[in-house]
């Protein structure tokens, strides 16, 4: 057979680009530093085996989001408080033409024919059904089969290659270095409050010393019971709703966690009486429901605090929202309210991980067959969420795309804040980090807990009455040192953002821990928490019909909700827009003066005594406790 010179020409061109692809340097995209806990490795895969591949395309602009957050919300900014909505935002970040095409060309350039590939609506995933030969020598790799303890199999790499310019508009490739796999056999077991697989919460319930005895009417022993009352007179929070129909503040909680109305009711009897008949107003995401099955401080603890509280505080005229997440069988997860909240993150960078995410409609039966809820809960101004990871558990492009999502809801004028965590400088469970990057009780690396680490949120530490306190004098507050530690310090994943550069070189130049840089990061570069902090000791709430007495980050989070939500009210009654992110604002030099400055106690944990509060920022209780006559003045002042 004799072609032309050109026909040949081109025939060895193709021949040569299927046999060896000549596509630049191939870097390394995903790695996995271990295999999970439970698994082990079994064997090569088989070649011919099919592999469903998901190629999640990276977001256009999300480079600038940093920029266009600061540009609504510092308040110099000319643009501050000109939230955009969610179509703007949607039309900013889809993955670029360039993007879908780039990557659609580099399959077929290696012998996948444009048939086999389907570009999802949102133009966030390619999908191709390969051969696991293909996938291997498309992405440098060798795919394996490991089996869990518990027999179940999964197919996943070490590690995968991607041409340098390949790379840079894929977020990641699936499956391959995640073990995002559910369990199965769950079924008729009791679920465990908030422990299985990659739910939120592990360990982060508030803890418990046990029920109150005497009565607690006090303002003099706010040192020993913490009441609405004492948080009123400790921030000054005096107000009165006014604006209620515009305004909104949101409480997540995550089943099985729930609350019990009878319990609202006991408080606010002897706390609240402007709750008596109240009830938060359920959105329930993803089959999610208040479960009475299964009671008990770990099963109604975090609810029953973080509604108390919340309600009280904004009083009985403001209607509090409670995001009722996942249902018995699954859980659910931040990305799963996220999804709730955004349409466009369902399938934002790639989608969600079903590790850490649960999948609806229950793919395993028993559980809520409904359509995962996608776009269809309204966020409210403020949301309030008392429950963390371990920012090691995760990994950076899981955290990275999150993260992206609070901004987003920062730009759309949403305030978010999370609890920083209950153990100090180690993680939640108290464990800290190994130096191959797994975590244990005997490790000595901190462990800081996301979503507090990524910049975009506002995380909340805790503080404590001085033991013989009162509310009256000045400086009242510590450091919580009683029952939990204030969780704080520097992420290994997210870079600072400028916003508290100033305050955070401040620490690190005036009280430069003397720890080896092997165990925290000391590079002065990544993000600090927690931002602020308000009280997280003995709080008297009425769980299972008694009156407890709870303590941690779980209860600083909704209080400080509860202030900013006031906040939105006083603006939004003369006008204004909300506040939404608010990190820019509270770190920028007009807002000095208006936290309390917490300068005694620290948060020791990893075997060290942590980092101290100090005067200014510090990474135990940030900028301080909420001073809402002052807060009020300030955001009131600002467009
Ligand atoms: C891959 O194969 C599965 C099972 O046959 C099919 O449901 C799916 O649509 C295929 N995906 C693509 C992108 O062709
Ligand atoms: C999904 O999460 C697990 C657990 O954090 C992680 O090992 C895996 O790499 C993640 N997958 C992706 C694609 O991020
Ligand atoms: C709540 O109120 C009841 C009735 O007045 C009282 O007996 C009880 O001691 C109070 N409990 C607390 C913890 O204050
Ligand atoms: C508060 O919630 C209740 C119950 O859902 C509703 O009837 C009422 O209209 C709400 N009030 C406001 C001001 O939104
Ligand atoms: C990581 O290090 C810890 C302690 O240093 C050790 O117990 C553990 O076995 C190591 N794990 C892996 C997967 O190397
Ligand atoms: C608090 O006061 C009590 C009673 O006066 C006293 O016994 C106790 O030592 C004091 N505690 C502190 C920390 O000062
Ligand atoms: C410290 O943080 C920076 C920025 O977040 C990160 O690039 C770096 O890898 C971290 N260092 C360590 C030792 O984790
Ligand atoms: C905390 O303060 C104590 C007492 O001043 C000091 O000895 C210690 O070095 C400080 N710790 C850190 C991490 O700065």
């Amino acid at each position: 057979m004799r072609y032309s010179l050109t026909a040949c020409f081109t025939l060895s061109l193709v021949v040569a680009s299927l046999a060896e692809p000549t596509f630049g340097p191939y870097n390394v995209h995903e790695k996995r530093s271990a295999i999970p806990i439970g698994w082990s490795y079994t064997r090569r895969h088989e070649s011919a085996a099919t592999l469903p591949l998901r190629i999640a395309l990276q977001q256009s602009n999300i480079e600038f989001i940093d920029e266009y957050l600061y540009d609504v919300s510092h308040p110099e900014s000319a643009n501050y408080g000109k939230h955009w909505t969610a179509g703007e935002i949607s039309r900013k970040f889809s993955p670029s033409e360039e993007a879908v095409s780039t990557v659609r060309d580099w399959l077929v350039e290696n012998g996948l024919e444009s048939e086999r590939i389907r570009v999802s609506s949102t133009k966030g995933w390619i999908n191709v059904n390969v051969t696991v030969e293909e996938a291997e020598r498309l992405m440098n790799t060798e795919y394996n089969v490991y089996t869990h303890v518990s027999g179940q199999e999964h197919v996943a790499c070490e590690a995968y290659h991607l041409p340098e310019y390949i790379g840079t508009h894929i977020d990641f490739v699936l499956p391959s270095v995640n073990f995002d796999v559910k369990l199965k056999g769950r079924s008729g077991s009791q679920p465990e409050p908030g422990r299985a697989i990659g739910q939120p919460g592990v360990g982060t319930t508030p803890k418990t010393t046990g029920t109150i005895s005497q009565t607690v009417t006090e303002l003099e022993q706010c040192d020993q019971y913490i009441t609405p009352i004492c948080l009123r007179a400790l921030y000054e929070l005096v107000y009165e709703p006014v604006a209620t129909e515009k305004n909104s503040y949101g409480v997540v909680e995550y089943t099985p966690q729930a609350y019990l109305q009878s319990d609202l009711q006991m408080f606010a009897l002897n706390y609240s009486t402007d709750l008596l008949g109240k009830e938060p107003v359920m959105v329930s995401i993803d089959g999610g429901y208040a479960q009475t099955e299964y009671q008990g401080f770990d099963y109604n603890g975090e609810s029953a605090l973080d509604l108390q509280y919340g309600m009280s505080l904004v009083t009985g005229k403001q209607n509090v929202t409670l995001y009722q997440t996942g249902d018995m069988v699954e859980g659910a997860s931040f990305n799963n309210f996220l999804d709730a909240i955004d349409g466009s993150y369902c399938t934002f960078e790639g989608g969600d991980n079903y590790t850490v995410d649960s999948q609806y409609p229950d793919p395993y039966g028993g559980g809520y067959e409904g359509p995962e809820d996608c776009g269809t809960v309204a966020p409210a101004y403020v949301i309030s969420t008392s429950y963390g990871y371990n920012e090691a558990e995760l990994t950076p492009f899981y955290t990275a795309r999150q993260c992206a999502e609070y901004a987003k809801l920062g730009l759309m004028g949403v305030t978010i804040l999370y609890s920083s965590g209950d153990y100090g400088v180690a993680g939640h469970g108290d464990y800290c980090l190994n130096p191959n990057g797994t975590q244990s009780s005997t490790g000595t690396i901190f462990n800081p807990t996301f979503p507090g680490t990524c910049p975009y949120v506002t995380s909340v530490g805790a503080t404590m009455v001085k033991p013989n306190a009162t509310v009256f004098q000045a400086q009242p507050e510590m450091a919580c040192m009683e029952v939990i530690y204030s969780g704080g310090g520097f992420s290994n994943y997210f870079a600072m953002s400028s916003y508290q550069k100033t305050a955070v070189d401040y620490y690190l130049q005036n009280y430069p821990p003397d720890y080896p840089s092997d165990i925290w990061n000391s590079t002065g570069m990544s993000r600090a928490l927690p931002d602020i902090s308000a009280n997280g000791a003995n709080y008297v709430v009425a769980v299972d019909g008694q009156f407890e007495l709870v303590y941690g980050t779980s209860c600083s989070s909704p209080v400080s909700g509860a202030i900013f939500t006031m906040i939105n009210d006083a603006r939004l009654a003369i006008g204004k827009g909300p506040i939404g992110f608010i990190n820019p604002t509270i770190y920028s030099a007009g807002f000095a003066g208006a936290f309390n400055d917490i300068t005694e106690g620290s948060n020791p944990g990893c075997g060290t005594e942590g980092y101290n509060a100090t005067a200014g920022w510090d990474p135990v209780t940030g900028l301080g406790t909420p001073n809402f006559p002052k807060l009020l003045e300030n955001w009131l002042a600002l467009p």
